[in-house]
């Protein structure tokens, strides 16, 4: 994936926020990226693992502590891939996108209406947490991979809690594991540059968190932070992307995509060793490269929390 930097931004707002999103789109890294160009990746993303959100949403849809599904929210909702899978497994709810980027939200309009979803699904534009007041009560709140994107997770998770109908919850995609694409030894410069990959990443991740509008640091205890904006959680579970190789195009285009973003995003912490073999992996006309080789593949996790009101 492409990494755009958005250069001599500051203060708050839309254009002032660091845009973070990182190496592979929905891992644990950040960076000062421009949401505004990221659609074509982060739909191309979101396409791959759409069997590993189908899944989840399934999931989320049978708890027990979620009831009758009359209106969801999508938070962070990007071009609207889970959108749109979102009004699929929810046939009787309005879904309701919500971003903080316009031209994402042209995105999920156009999906939506591609796919005859258009008359259930709406857009809203919305910063969080400063817009939460904008927000309309719903019986499920989704925020898949966006939260990690807000300096302030606390406030906007006690938002979502004040928003939430009797018997309503809250999804939160956060988490899980990095995704390995190359196994440890591959055969050109020191094994695990995955490995090396992200930690660089991690360490990117945290400057990111950082330099949010209203940065706050917050232990990553999901289920601690819901009980204490007065969510109960109600279950966690982890759900595969497992794409074996040799790979379809679409899973290679997507590979090279992170490679190159990573490449891009984390040269100043990565070795002159690694950022040569990175060089390799992303020469087309390399044998060892990755449009050419059979090992690659895709191998990550998604971990779902989800909290019903108290
Ligand atoms: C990594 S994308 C996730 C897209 C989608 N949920 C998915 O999982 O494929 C994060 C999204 O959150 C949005 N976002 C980031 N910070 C935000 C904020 N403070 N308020 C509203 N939206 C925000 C971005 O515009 C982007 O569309």
């Amino acid at each position: 994936m492409t990494k755009h930097i958005k250069h001599g931004h500051g203060g708050h707002g839309h254009h002032g926020r660091s845009q973070g999103h990182g190496p592979t789109a929905h891992g644990h890294e950040g960076g000062d990226l421009d949401w505004d160009v990221m659609g074509p990746s982060l739909e191309h993303e979101a396409e791959l693992g759409l069997q590993q959100y189908r899944e989840a949403a399934r999931w989320v849809a049978g708890l027990p502590a979620v009831r009758e599904v009359r209106r969801v929210l999508d938070v962070g909702s990007g071009p609207g891939v889970i959108t749109c899978l979102l009004a699929e497994e929810f046939p009787a709810a309005e879904i309701i996108a919500v971003d903080g980027t316009p031209v994402l939200l042209e995105r999920v309009r156009a999906r939506a209406e591609r796919l005859d979803l258009g008359d259930r699904v709406r857009t809203l534009y919305a910063e969080l947490p400063a817009d939460l007041g904008k927000l309309a009560e719903a019986d499920l709140i989704w925020a898949a991979n966006s939260l990690h994107h807000m300096g302030d997770q606390r406030g906007v998770l006690a938002g979502f809690a004040g928003l939430l109908r009797p018997g309503g919850a809250v999804a939160l995609v956060e988490g899980g594991l990095p995704t390995r694409q190359l196994p440890r030894d591959i055969g050109i410069g020191r094994p695990g540059l995955e490995a090396r990959i992200d930690a660089a990443a991690a360490d990117w991740f945290a400057d990111m968190r950082a330099t949010l509008p209203d940065a706050r640091q917050e232990t990553e205890d999901w289920n601690a932070l819901f009980g204490e904006v007065g969510l109960k959680p109600q279950g966690t579970r982890s759900f595969l992307l497992d794409l074996p190789g040799p790979l379809s195009g679409l899973a290679r285009d997507h590979v090279v995509e992170n490679f190159a973003r990573q490449r891009e995003v984390l040269a100043d912490r990565l070795t002159a060793e690694d950022l040569a073999v990175i060089d390799r992996l992303l020469d087309p006309a390399d044998p060892a490269g990755l449009h050419r080789r059979d090992d690659v593949f895709v191998l990550s996790a998604r971990t779902v929390q989800v909290a019903g009101r108290l």
